[in-house]
């Protein structure tokens, strides 16, 4: 028997929506095909925005999307994304298959996708290939209301009023695609590029520095001591306010990554194993951060993760296409409670990446979309949203395999501005139930009920002739009495339970 004791009245910290967040880079088909489609497409489209896509991400309350990239953002030179399609230059995607970039998507089709999804907008400058320069004008060109040169063509380009926008990151992944730098001349360009990429507008811009690659914690220790706490604005620097932590859960590296539908239970536990690795690397990050920023004003945020496989077998190396299956959920769910509980740090994360690559939410296929498995798991927890953190005990078992283990268990709650409790929980078991009492202090029930998101087999997954062989239904069987609700929580599963 298993067991949860939650104090539904207490909690001290919001669980910010922007841990919902979202990532779209030029990569594959992520962004033409997936979002983007033109015009003059047969598909369905407001301004060239495909609207099955919109509609879906609109559903789970998508409240911030990263753009353009990414490796892709630190060879991106805005100013070939403006103007009339047919006068863009074309550039080759290096990155990402070598296929020729047209530009078609830039900065005003950005933003109108941001309209249109009704969620902010994380724009990654270049700081690898570009300048200061660059980056200061692609901020006035987006920001400033006054008479400038930025403004004036953006004005020209059809856009009167600026756009509101606070995310902003100050390069992608600068130990690797993004320069290979070092943190010490990584720490210094970011004070350097801070200083002169200014506030323009009232936005009151986010300026984001990279953060470390997954467990490099040399990275965040010297990132957070040269250019985190610079508070005294003497030079008009603005202080950072986020570092960004990138990590990915696979199973090794590139060709040994396996394969996204076709595995057995030892790649089941495998990966469900890394995922929780995620815990470790907040933990340890945070207790860096915690040494110089100990008001906790700097974010710690996840602007990329989720699960890498190898690519879908017939398809392009360089598209990073994989299909999405119950353990992909599974991996969401151990995620999403992991950031819950670690709320107090982490203000935003944006999985990998929104449409055909990596973990996506939906996969296109000319006018066809699926909702993956992890799409239903956003869907479940949009209830977290800006709600209060509560705290909460888990007594569980351990779900072994060979000779390792792991929590059969893992949960987290928050409670909504209405008053009603929610409890997230992931069974990892794939053989067995777990039965589970939820002790919940601190409110009367008067109602409660669960959904769940399981399937017959581990690998599971939707497609497009079976778009519905993964989706959440009604879980029967809750038994509330004196204060505590009793369930079975099925093996392999995602569950939602809501108090009232
Ligand atoms: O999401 C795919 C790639 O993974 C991104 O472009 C890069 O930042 C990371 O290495």
């Amino acid at each position: 028997m298993s067991a949860i004791v939650l104090d539904s009245d207490l909690g001290r910290y919001t669980i910010s929506r922007y841990i919902y967040g979202h990532f779209a880079e030029h990569l594959g088909r992520c962004v033409y095909e997936g979002i983007w489609v033109g015009e003059n497409s047969t598909i369905h489209n407001k301004r060239g925005v495909r609207q099955d896509v919109v509609q879906a991400l609109r559903q789970i309350k998508i409240p911030v999307l990263r753009w353009p990239g990414g490796c892709f953002a630190d060879e991106y030179h805005w100013r070939d994304g403006i103007g009339p399609h047919t006068s863009r230059p074309t550039m080759v995607n290096t990155h990402w298959g070598g296929v020729t970039e047209n530009n078609h998507f830039g900065t005003h089709e950005f933003m109108d996708l941001c309209d249109q999804l009704q969620c902010e907008p994380y724009i990654c400058g270049n700081v690898g290939s570009g300048t200061v320069r660059e980056m200061q004008q692609w901020v006035e060109y987006l920001t400033f209301d006054g008479k400038s040169p930025m403004a004036d063509l953006r004005r020209a380009n059809g856009r009167d009023d600026p756009w509101s926008l606070k995310f902003w990151g100050v390069g992608n992944e600068n130990w690797g695609c993004g320069g290979r730098m070092r943190p010490e001349f990584y720490a210094d360009q970011f004070r350097r590029y801070a200083t002169y990429v200014r506030d323009f507008g009232d936005s009151g811009l986010h300026r984001i520095a990279c953060g470390p690659n997954a467990d490099n914690y040399h990275w965040t220790e010297t990132v957070m001591a040269e250019a985190g706490t610079i508070r005294d604005r003497r030079y008009g620097t603005p202080p950072m306010a986020g570092l960004a932590l990138h990590y990915y859960t696979r199973l090794g590296p590139p060709g040994r990554r396996g394969s996204a539908t076709e595995f057995g239970e030892d790649e089941w536990f495998a990966i469900l194993k890394n995922a929780l690795h995620m815990e470790t690397l907040i933990d340890r990050h945070s207790t860096i951060m915690d040494r110089y920023d100990p008001d906790k004003l700097v974010d710690l945020i996840v602007d990329e993760w989720g699960t890498w496989y190898e690519v879908e077998p017939g398809t392009n190396p360089g598209f990073l296409y994989q299909q999405n299956t119950l353990r992909d959920a599974l991996v969401a769910g151990l995620t999403l409670n992991i950031f819950n509980r670690h709320c107090d740090r982490v203000r935003m994360a944006n999985i990998a990446q929104t449409v055909n690559v990596l973990q996506a939410m939906v996969l296109t296929d000319g006018d066809k979309m699926v909702k993956t498995p992890s799409y239903h798991v956003f869907d479940m927890y949009k209830v977290h949203q800006d709600a209060m953190l509560v705290p909460l005990n888990l007594t569980c078992g351990t779900y072994e395999f060979g000779r390792e283990a792991i929590p059969t268990l893992d949960a987290s709650a928050s409670r909504d501005q209405d008053g009603r409790v929610h409890i997230t929980l992931c069974n990892v078991d794939p053989q067995n139930t777990a039965e589970i009492t939820c002790d919940v202090r601190g409110m009367t029930i008067s109602a409660a009920e669960a959904q769940v998101l399981t399937a017959g087999k581990i690998s599971a997954h939707n497609t497009f002739e079976d778009p519905d062989a993964v989706v959440p239904s009604n879980l029967p069987g809750l038994i509330v009495a004196e204060g505590q609700i009793a369930l079975s929580v099925p093996p392999k599963s995602v569950v939602l339970i809501s108090i009232s």
